[in-house]
């Protein structure tokens, strides 16, 4: 049987460059790799999101965003978490094996402990409702930036458990973490994140854009000053996504050796960034123009992926003897 290739994004923003070399990029190059089913987390934008009009706008936002950036809907099943709302009851089956402790150590749900927010259940549940995304389409392979990695492990943790209670049900799943660049840092050098307002966003308006890149907060050596830590400037390590190799070490010895300005390296930067997406960003605007093609595509993925997931919860009630 053909891999399978799993993941999902949740729609609770704009999608921006650490999503795209985190997830989306990789799971792009994976397309040919298997079968690969790729999926809007709606439901579990439902944790921290709470205005209806704009998950219905993020959603459609992220399909765009994929499809622009290559994904090919007919090889790959692009659907709506939601759309196959058999996910819910394989929460539910998992969710009754999933120990409390494990949970409790869960990262999202520990951070929100300490930053003393109420969690909700629904916070709670987030890695079963993900095992549940995951073990419904035998998945073998989850590529997920390093911050998902806990939620797979818990993910193989109750396949394994469900396995040894019900009998054989689940294939269980290897996360797929891409080390280059595997967190990409924010404008303010922490990791780039939609809760950290701190993200460059994949596509957009370029004078705003613009504006973020040359915005970056350098400190206040002259340009002709060496710079021995150049290989830690955050334009350098952008710049680095973006650009061919050789380019980039370019500018990154100039640094180093003294002579290069913060501003022409910041504006080096945006012009690699803005051509680095240029076909994307043509193809986006082609695609916004024509909404029902994004809709027909989200509606066979949810035809393909159903087939899968109730065949998948089908084995699952059988097993643990609710038919
Ligand atoms: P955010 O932190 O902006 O809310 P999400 O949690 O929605 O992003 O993440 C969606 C996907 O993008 C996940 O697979 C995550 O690991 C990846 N990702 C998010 N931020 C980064 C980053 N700064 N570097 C690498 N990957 C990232
Ligand atoms: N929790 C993931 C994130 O925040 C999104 C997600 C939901 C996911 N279900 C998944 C990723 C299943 C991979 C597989 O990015």
């Amino acid at each position: 049987m053909a891999t399978r290739i799993l993941t999902g994004i949740k729609p609770t923003g704009i999608p921006h460059i650490g999503n795209y070399f985190g997830a989306i990029r990789p799971s792009l190059d994976l397309q040919a790799q298997g079968e690969a089913f790729y999926f809007i987390a709606d439901y579990h934008s439902m944790t921290s999101l709470f205005d209806p009009r704009q998950r219905l706008e993020f959603t459609r936002g992220v399909a765009l965003d994929w499809l622009a950036c290559g994904l090919d809907p007919k090889r790959t099943v692009l659907f709506r978490q939601s759309d196959v709302p058999e996910v819910t009851e394989l929460t539910w089956l998992l969710g009754t094996l999933a120990p409390m402790g494990l949970l409790e150590r869960a990262h999202a749900y520990k951070d929100a402990l300490a930053k003393d927010r109420a969690p909700s259940f629904g916070l709670f549940a987030y890695p079963v409702l993900m095992a549940a995304d995951i073990l419904l389409y035998d998945s073998n392979i989850v590529p997920v930036g390093r911050d998902q990695k806990q939620h797979v492990e818990i993910t193989r943790d109750l396949a394994i458990k469900f396995n040894l209670t019900y009998g054989e049900t689940f294939v269980v799943p290897e996360p797929k973490i891409r080390d280059e660049s595997a967190v990409v840092p924010g404008l303010d050098g922490q990791k780039m994140s939609k809760s950290y307002g701190n993200t460059i966003e994949l596509f957009g308006d370029e004078k705003t854009l613009r504006k973020k890149i040359m915005g970056l907060v350098m400190d206040s050596r002259t340009p002709a000053e060496p710079k021995p830590d150049a290989d830690k400037n955050l334009a350098i390590q952008l710049l680095k996504l973006f650009a061919p190799a050789g380019i980039a070490l370019d500018f990154e010895h100039r640094l180093r050796d003294g002579g290069l300005g913060y501003g022409d390296l910041k504006k080096a930067l945006f012009e690699h960034y803005w051509s680095y997406f240029a076909t994307a960003r043509a193809l986006r605007a082609e695609l916004t123009a024509n909404p029902d093609y994004v809709e027909t595509v989200l509606q066979d993925g949810a035809l393909r992926a159903r087939a899968t997931a109730s065949a998948v919860l089908k084995r699952a009630r059988k097993a643990c003897g609710l038919e």
